[in-house]
Order: C-alpha cells, then structure tokens, then sequence
C-alpha cells in the first residue's frame, strides 16, 4: 500500500478525496494538513487518519509516498515546489494555479523532479463518461460529429441565510464567479471530456456569454469547440440557473451526434442510452463524478508510470486555458453588445 498525505481539508477533501482513500486497499492514508488546526484535527478523527498537521515541513517528512494536494489554486504552486523536494508524486485538484504562468511553473517543477503530476478531472473515472469513450472509441455511432455539454446550476444560489436568519450573499459562490466563473471553474470539466472522447485536441473557440449578475465574468456561457477531427463541440455552463428562486432548476447532459446514431445522458431523469438503427440501447446510469476510480487509476499510475486515464498537467492546462481565454474573449466583447435596459 502506498502512503499518501493530502493536502487541504476543505469541501472537495470531505466529499471527494477523503472517503475513497480511506476505503482504499491500494493507499494508506497516513497524514493530512491544513493550516486549519481546528479543521484538520476534525477531519482526520472522522477519517480516522493518525497524523494531522498544520505546517507543510512536518506533513512531508510523515513518511508519505504521493500527495493529493486538495488546497485552493492559489498555494498549489507552493504546496507542489515542497512535493517536489521530497520526492513526493502529486494528484493536484484543478485548476492547477490562478494563471498560465504559474501553471507552467508548476509543471516544470514536477518535470524537473522527474515526478509524475496529475490533475483531478474526476469526471472521466465516472461509468457514463467511461461507456461514452468506449462507444465512440468502438465507433457504435459511426464518426462523431456534434457534441452538446449542459450542466446549467446555480452553484448553491447567490444569497444563503445566516444564522441571525438575515439573507445574505453566499460567498463560496461569489468568489467562483471573481475567480473566473463557470467556464473557467466547471467547464473545464466538460471541454476535458469532449477532447478525451474524440481524442481530438480543440484547434478554435469562440465563446458567448449573459450577464445575469454583475460579476465580470458571465454567469451563463456558451463556449463553441472545433476539433481537430472536425467535429463540433458547444458546452452550455450557468451559474445563474434559479440562483435567486428558492425552488431549483439543474440541467446536466452530455449528449453525442455521429453519423450512424446518437448518445444521450441526462443525470436528472436516469436517462442513459444509445440509438442506432438497430434500436435503442439503455445503458446503465451513474453520477458524472468519481473520485474512486480516480485514485484507482492514480495507483495504476505509480505502480506502471504511465497515466492511463489520468488527465496529465500538461493536458489540464490546455484545458484550463481554453476556458480562460474564452471567458476573457466573452468579457472583451461585451463592450460590442447592448446593454440591457434595467
Ligand atoms: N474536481 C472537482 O470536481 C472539484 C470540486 C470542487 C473543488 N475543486 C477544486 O479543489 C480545490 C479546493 O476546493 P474546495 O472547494 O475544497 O475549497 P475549500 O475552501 O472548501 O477548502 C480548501 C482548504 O484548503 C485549506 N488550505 C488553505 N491554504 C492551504 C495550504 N497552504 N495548504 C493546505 N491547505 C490549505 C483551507 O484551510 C481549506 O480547509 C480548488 O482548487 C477547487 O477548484 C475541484
């Protein structure tokens, strides 16, 4: 078993990383750090982890093997350099840094070392994006020409209740829309799936964007893909979607074109099929994130040295720049627009 350490124990950390690795056969989850001394002791009693740190020097010298660095964008880079200096493999939440600069710092740090970095685009280790990569890889809807990603939420609404019972703004929310908004924050995962499907690299994009709140970002954004393959992604991503009703709407979907037949997903209804002319097939339904079969793959990774399914640095920050660079085209271009009358 290896020894792994994980770095941040915030959101992601208790939904994401933590249950998998405790439950797993292939890690031994041996030390957590956060400088939340409160928050770290907290977590490793709840998963049962015999050392909780709050200084990083001490976390790397516990006897770890890998590291998962689950920390907010803007210490990966630090957190990594120290990864780096003991020697440690890292699996870095996305994004990778808050700019391509430091990005690529943290890519050639890791080279430099000669250790493996991957990023966490746990959606690929889902059974639905799995199948979808299987039927196109198969061909079972002949060539692949459209794809349409939708995952349209409210990322929590914008106001939550404190608890003098006064409604207030919900601040995990805004600071996604004042990092980037929904493009740079969610949809990275979508443009990963669509390139990871066709094996096609994206070779143009164009975005367009609404503004349904007054963040600089667009709240609601279309991003337009070209593939080198000659197909056509659009990935629909919002933030505003019933951000200000009390009931909510989601829409998820992944839905795939190709000369000989379509793919359909929808999360909310278990829809999950293939149509050929031969019939329809229902394939089985899943959540559109795992972070078990993530850490399974991580393991396959140090064990082989070779990715496998796992999204490399290099891949996650052509992703990532993708999604920025169509945010800041979308922002540039609404000076060009009409401005609603309010
Ligand atoms: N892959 C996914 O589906 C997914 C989902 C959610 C978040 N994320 C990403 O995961 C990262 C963390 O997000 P979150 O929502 O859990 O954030 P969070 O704010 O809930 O938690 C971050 C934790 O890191 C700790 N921290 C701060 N500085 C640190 C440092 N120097 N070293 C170690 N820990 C430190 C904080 O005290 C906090 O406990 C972000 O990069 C985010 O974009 C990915």
């Amino acid at each position: 078993m290896t020894k792994i350490g994980v770095m941040g124990c915030g959101v992601v950390s208790e939904y994401g990383h933590l249950p998998p690795l405790r439950d797993s056969k292939r890690f031994d989850l041996h030390a957590l750090m956060d400088p939340d001394a409160a928050r770290v002791a907290d977590y490793a009693k709840r998963f049962g982890v015999k050392h909780a740190y709050t200084e990083s020097e001490a976390f790397f010298s516990s006897g770890i093997e890998a590291a998962a660095i689950c920390s907010p964008a803007p210490v990966h880079l630090e957190n990594v350099r120290g990864c780096a200096a003991h020697g440690l493999p890292v699996l870095c939440e996305k994004p990778l840094a808050m700019d391509a600069g430091e990005a690529q710092q943290i890519i050639d740090t890791m080279r430099a070392a000669e250790l493996p970095l991957y990023v966490g685009f746990c959606y690929r280790f889902a059974g639905c994006a799995q199948t979808i990569r299987r039927l196109v890889r198969d061909g079972a809807i002949g060539q692949v020409l459209s794809l349409r990603l939708v995952y349209n939420w409210d990322c929590h609404g914008k106001y939550e209740q404190g608890p003098d019972g006064e409604w207030r703004i919900y601040q995990r929310r805004a600071d996604r829309m004042l990092e980037g908004g929904p493009m740079v924050d969610c949809g990275v995962h979508q443009v990963d799936l669509a390139q990871w499907w066709l094996d096609s690299p994206v070779v143009r994009h164009h975005g367009h964007g609404a503004w349904v709140d007054a963040y600089e970002a667009p709240d609601h954004m279309w991003l337009h893909l070209d593939h080198a393959c000659g197909a056509h992604t659009c990935v629909e991503i919002s933030y505003s979607y019933g951000h200000t009703t009390k009931e909510k709407y989601n829409e998820f979907v992944y839905e795939l074109i190709g000369t000989d037949g379509m793919i359909r997903y929808e999360r909310g209804t278990n829809l999950f099929e293939l149509r050929t002319h031969q019939g329809t097939e229902r394939l089985k339904h899943t959540g559109e994130k795992d972070f078990a079969g993530m850490y399974d793959a991580f393991a396959d990774a140090l064990l082989h040295g070779k990715p496998g399914d796992l999204c490399t640095g290099e891949e996650a920050q052509r992703v990532t720049d993708i999604a920025r660079t169509a945010t800041e085209q979308v922002i540039r271009e609404r000076a060009t627009k009409p401005t609603p009358v309010r």
